[in-house]
C-alpha cells in the first residue's frame, strides 16, 4: 500500500476530536472559568474531563524520545502525573529556561506548582536515587513534600540487583542487552519470582529477615555463577533503614490516591518512560526493557481499570535512536550516524553512552501507533534534520526478498530485516525559532505529512527545539 494512499485516513483517524482538545489542552490556563474555580478543581474544563479524564504520553521508538519535554507541556492542565514502570533507568530531560532538569524517577509534573506527582506499583524503585533527586530539586527550590506519592506496592531495587545486571551482563558477552545496569531487570525478575521487596515492606518487622535471605540467595549468585564479590547484608539494611525514614512521608496507597482523583473527575496524566519497541511482550526483545513500556502497561502498573483510561500521545522523535544492544534496521552507516549523533546531541540521558543513530523507522513506529492506540502524535526535533540534502524513511523491510509494511512481532529476527526506504527531499534552513506549522520550509511540512501519512496518526504537536516555547502546535 502507498503511503499516499492513506492521507485522508490520518485526518479522519486522529479526526477532529482529539486535534481539537489537544488543542484546548494548551489553551492558557488564564482562561477566566479556569481562573475562578479554586486550586483543587483547576484542570481542564469539565467537558474535557469527561472525554479524557485519563491521557498518556508515550514514546514510540527505542526511548530517548523526548517524552519528557512533551510531558512538561501538557501537565500544566493535569491534577495528577504518574509514572507507571520502569524505575532509575529512564532519563527525562526538561528544559524550562535557562534551565536544565534530568528526571529519572520523579514524575515531571513536578516542575509544576500544585500538581500531585505519583510514582505507581509498577515501578521498580531504587530508593537512594529518589531521596537524591527529591534533595537536587529541593535545592533548585522545587518543593516535592506534599507533592509527592510513592506507592507502597511499588517493588524497591537493592544493591544486588545490580550487581547481578551488571554481572550477567559481563558474561553474556555478544548476546548482552547493553542495559543501564541499574537492576533493573533483577527487581522485575524478584517481583515475578515473588521474592521482592516492596516499599512498604520497609516498615514491616519481618523486613529484615527477608532481606537478609535475599542477600544469602543473591551472593549465591554472584559468587558461585559470576566470581563476584558478596554484598555485606548489615551495609544494605542500615542503608534501607535510613532511606525508610526519609521514604515515609511520601509513601502511600496510591491506588486509592488515584481511584479517588478519577472519581472525583480529577485529570490524570500518565507519564511512559523508555518507548514501545523497549515493551518486554512487544518490543525487539530480548533486547528490551523489564516492562510493559507501552501503554498496555498501564493498567497493570498503576490500578487505572482498563476501560477508564483514554486518550494516548505517541511521542517520535523524527529520526530513530537507540542505545543499548539490539538490531536497529535503519541505523546510518558509522560517519553519518556520528554527524547525526553530534548534531541531536543523541548520548542516552541516564548513561551517557552514545546513542545509535537511523533514519525514521515508519515500519516500527506505525506498529507502535497500533499496538498503543496512539490517538494523536508529538513529533520531536525535527530541527536536527536541517541541513540535509535529502533524508530517508523506511517504509517497508525487506526479509528472505519480500518486502513487507508489518513490523515481525516475534516471528522473524529483526536483525533479518533490510529497511526499503522511500526518499524525500531535505531542507537547509534552521527550524528552531519557527512557530507555526505554515512557517516551516515546504520540504519539512512534506517530511511530516509523509510520516503521519504513513504511520496513519495526525502530528498534533512537533518540537523545534528542547525549550517549552520551541514547539508547534496543530
Ligand atoms: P534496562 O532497562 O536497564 O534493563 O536496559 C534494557 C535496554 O533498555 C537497554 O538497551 C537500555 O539501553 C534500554 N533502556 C532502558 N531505559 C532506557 C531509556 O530510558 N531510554 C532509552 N533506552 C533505555
Amino acid at each position: 500500500m502507498s503511503a499516499r494512499c492513506c492521507a485522508s485516513w490520518a485526518t479522519r483517524r486522529a479526526g477532529p476530536g482529539i486535534v481539537d482538545r489537544i488543542r484546548r489542552l494548551d489553551e492558557p490556563a488564564r482562561d477566566a472559568r479556569m481562573e475562578t474555580r479554586p486550586a483543587r478543581a483547576r484542570g481542564p474544563a469539565p467537558e474535557l474531563r469527561e472525554t479524557m479524564p485519563v491521557l498518556s504520553v508515550i514514546g514510540t521508538q527505542w526511548g530517548d524520545e523526548g517524552k519528557g519535554k512533551i510531558l512538561d507541556l501538557i501537565a500544566e492542565r493535569a491534577d495528577v502525573v504518574v509514572r507507571y514502570q520502569g524505575g532509575a533507568n529512564a532519563g527525562h530531560t526538561v528544559v524550562v529556561g535557562q534551565e536544565k532538569f534530568v528526571f529519572h524517577l520523579l514524575p515531571s509534573g513536578i516542575l509544576h506548582p500544585g500538581k500531585r506527582n505519583v510514582i505507581a506499583n509498577g515501578v521498580v524503585l531504587d530508593a537512594g536515587q529518589l531521596l537524591e533527586e527529591i534533595d537536587g530539586f529541593e535545592k533548585r527550590g522545587i518543593a516535592i513534600r506534599g507533592r509527592l506519592f510513592v506507592s507502597a506496592a511499588a517493588h524497591l531495587v537493592f544493591p544486588y540487583h545490580k550487581a547481578l545486571d551488571r554481572a550477567s551482563e559481563g558474561v553474556k558477552g555478544g548476546t548482552k542487552i547493553g542495559t543501564t545496569g541499574r537492576g533493573i531487570g533483577p527487581a522485575y525478575a524478584d517481583k515475578i519470582a515473588r521474592t521482592g521487596l516492596r516499599v512498604g515492606d520497609l516498615y514491616d518487622k519481618r523486613f529484615r529477615d527477608r532481606l537478609e535471605a535475599n542477600v544469602a540467595e543473591k551472593n549465591r549468585m554472584l559468587q558461585g555463577m559470576y566470581g563476584a564479590e558478596p554484598l555485606v547484608f548489615e551495609k544494605i539494611l542500615d542503608e534501607y533503614v535510613g532511606y525508610a525514614e526519609r521514604l515515609k512521608p511520601f509513601v502511600c496507597d496510591t491506588f486509592h490516591l488515584l481511584r479517588e482523583a478519577l472519581d472525583a473527575g480529577e485529570y490524570l496524566f500518565i507519564e511512559g518512560a523508555q518507548g514501545i519497541l523497549l515493551d518486554v511482550d512487544f518490543g525487539t526483545y530480548p533486547f528490551v526493557t523489564s516492562s510493559n513500556s507501552s501503554a498496555l502497561g498501564i493498567a497493570a502498573g498503576t490500578g487505572i481499570p482498563p476501560n477508564r483510561i483514554g486518550e494516548v500521545i505517541g511521542v517520535a522523535k523524527a529520526y530513530t535512536t537507540r542505545v543499548g544492544e539490539g538490531p536497529f534496521p535503519t541505523e546510518l552507516p558509522p560517519a553519518e550516524a556520528d554527524a547525526l549523533r553530534k548534531k541531536g546531541e543523541e548520548f542516552g540521558a541516564t548513561t551517557g553512552r552514545p546513542c545509535c543513530c537511523g533514519w525514521f523507522d515508519g515500519v516500527a513506529t506505525r506498529f507502535a501507533m497500533e499496538v498503543n492506540g496512539v490517538a494523536a502524535l508529538a513529533l520531536t526535533k525535527l530541527d536536527t534534520l536541517s541541513g540535509y540534502d535529502a533524508l530517508q524513511v523506511c517504509t517497508g523491510y525487506e526479509i528472505d526478498g519480500r518486502t513487507t509494511d508489518r513490523f515481525p512481532c516475534g516471528d522473524v529476527p529483526l536483525d533479518r530485516v533490510r529497511p526499503v526506504y522511500e526518499r524525500l527531499a531535505g531542507w537547509r534552513e534552521p527550524l528552531t525559532g519557527l512557530r507555526r506549522f505554515d512557517d516551516l520550509p515546504e520540504a519539512a511540512r512534506d517530511y511530516i505529512d509523509f510520516i503521519e501519512d504513513f504511520v496513519r496518526v495526525r502530528a498534533t504537536i512537533v518540537s523545534v527545539g528542547p525549550a517549552r516555547d520551541q514547539t508547534i502546535r496543530r
